[in-house]
């Protein structure tokens, strides 16, 4: 077991109705909030006008920003904070999901420091500071609202990766299953399937820490007992409540300590140079990835994955293990091809120069440039 440090300050509001905590709590670290938010989906479903009046019923004020889309820009960020400099918040309120969080992760370094979002990403500046982020999570998938973690994504330089810095956690996050009641079946998958992803990642970052390993049974077996229910019951409270935990301990802390690495990512890469260039949804991304890196390092690794199957089905066939992943994911309607997201086979190159500009490699079990063109060809 390697040595470790565990941190986690984010202090965690789970149920239902659980935001009419809101107010009395944002209150305590400011009176004037940035509320930011994604493309509209909290206007149709209430989420907006709840928020909005608990935050007013505590006699706070509100300067919004909303626009935040799905793998979301750093221009977004920089045009957040500006504003938020300019009208002097104390406390920034993300009411969305993982895009609006990590934005506001880094609106919240961004204001403090009077720094541009991509030398934050890049490293270029040290935050010392942060305005404190509020989460109110209406998506579960990427574990976001109890990380220290980012993702943006630079047009211009052809970039998406993430960013790590205790200054990222959020300070309370506010977890409503029923907030979760009206995403949509597909954006209800790709959730799923990143949950799973992320447990895999940590799963693959080796580490010998078997409660650690443990932590990524449980979590995938709960994706995985609670997922066919889900999709056939999205107004389902209790499926939402449980697929919404398990997001949120996939990648908490949790199933990384013991481990020299949180995870390996190269399929995190690899997704996300698929999101760069064809605008995918996250989880979607990930579905193709993980099948073919899977096959891709079946010779490599194949004590490990015949681990994995032990822990998940119980038995030690490694490719009856690959394929199960992969039906699970399909049985969620996932593409796990790049064809179904209508990605032919001409873009192959497209692909493989992306991921050799960004390096796409992993932690642990590193992918070589010259792997790039037979990963590709197992996403077909
Ligand atoms: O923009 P709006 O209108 O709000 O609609 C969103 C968006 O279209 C919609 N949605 C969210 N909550 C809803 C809802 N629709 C109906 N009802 C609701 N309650 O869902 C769509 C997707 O939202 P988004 O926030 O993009 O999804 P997700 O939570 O999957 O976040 C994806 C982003 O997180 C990054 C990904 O790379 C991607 O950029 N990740 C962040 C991680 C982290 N910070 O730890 C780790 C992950 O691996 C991941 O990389
Ligand atoms: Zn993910």
């Amino acid at each position: 077991m390697e040595s470790f440090v565990a941190y986690n300050p984010t202090m965690i509001h789970f149920g239902k109705n659980i935001v009419n905590d809101l107010g009395e709590t944002v209150h305590k670290s400011g009176n004037k909030v940035l509320m930011m938010y994604g493309m509209g989906s909290v206007k149709k479903n209430g989420i907006y006008d709840e928020v909005v009046s608990e935050l007013m019923k505590h006699k706070i004020e509100i300067v919004e920003y909303h626009g935040i889309r799905p793998n979301p820009v750093v221009e977004d960020v920089d045009k957040a904070a500006k504003l938020g400099r300019e009208e002097k918040i104390s406390v920034i309120v993300a009411v969305g999901g993982g895009s609006v969080i990590d934005s506001a992760k880094i609106t919240g370094l961004c204001i403090a420091g009077r720094f541009k979002a991509w030398d934050v990403m890049t490293r270029a500046v040290k935050p010392k500071t942060s305005i404190p982020v509020i989460a109110v999570l209406t998506l579960a998938a990427t574990g976001t609202e109890m990380n220290q973690f980012a993702i943006l994504q630079n047009n211009d330089t052809g970039q998406k990766f993430g960013y790590g810095n205790p200054l990222c956690f959020p300070v309370h996050s506010f977890l409503d299953p029923s907030y979760t009641l009206s995403v949509p079946a597909n954006y209800t998958a790709y959730g799923i399937t990143d949950l799973v992803a992320h447990a895999l990642e940590a799963f693959f970052a080796n580490g010998n820490s078997s409660l650690s390993d443990r932590f990524v049974e449980a979590i995938i077996k709960e994706a995985m007992h609670c997922a066919p229910l889900l999709m056939r019951h999205l107004h389902n409270y209790d499926y939402r409540a449980r697929i919404l935990w398990a997001s949120t301990c996939a990648l908490n802390g949790i199933t990384a300590a013991g481990r020299a690495y949180t995870g390996d990512w190269a399929v995190h890469d690899i997704g996300h140079t698929l999101s760069l260039l064809y605008d995918i949804p996250h989880g979607a991304s990930l579905s193709i990835a993980y099948p073919a890196w899977l096959k891709f390092q079946r010779e490599k690794i194949q004590d490990r994955i015949r681990e994995l199957g032990v822990h998940l089905f119980n038995f030690s066939s490694v490719d009856k293990t690959i394929a199960n992943i992969t039906d699970f994911f399909r049985s969620i309607d996932c593409p796990v091809k790049l064809g179904a997201v209508n990605i032919e086979t001409d873009k192959k190159q497209e692909i493989i120069d992306l991921m050799l500009k960004n390096k796409v490699n992993g932690t642990v079990h590193k992918l070589h440039p010259d792997d790039y063109s037979r990963i590709v060809e197992l996403m077909y």
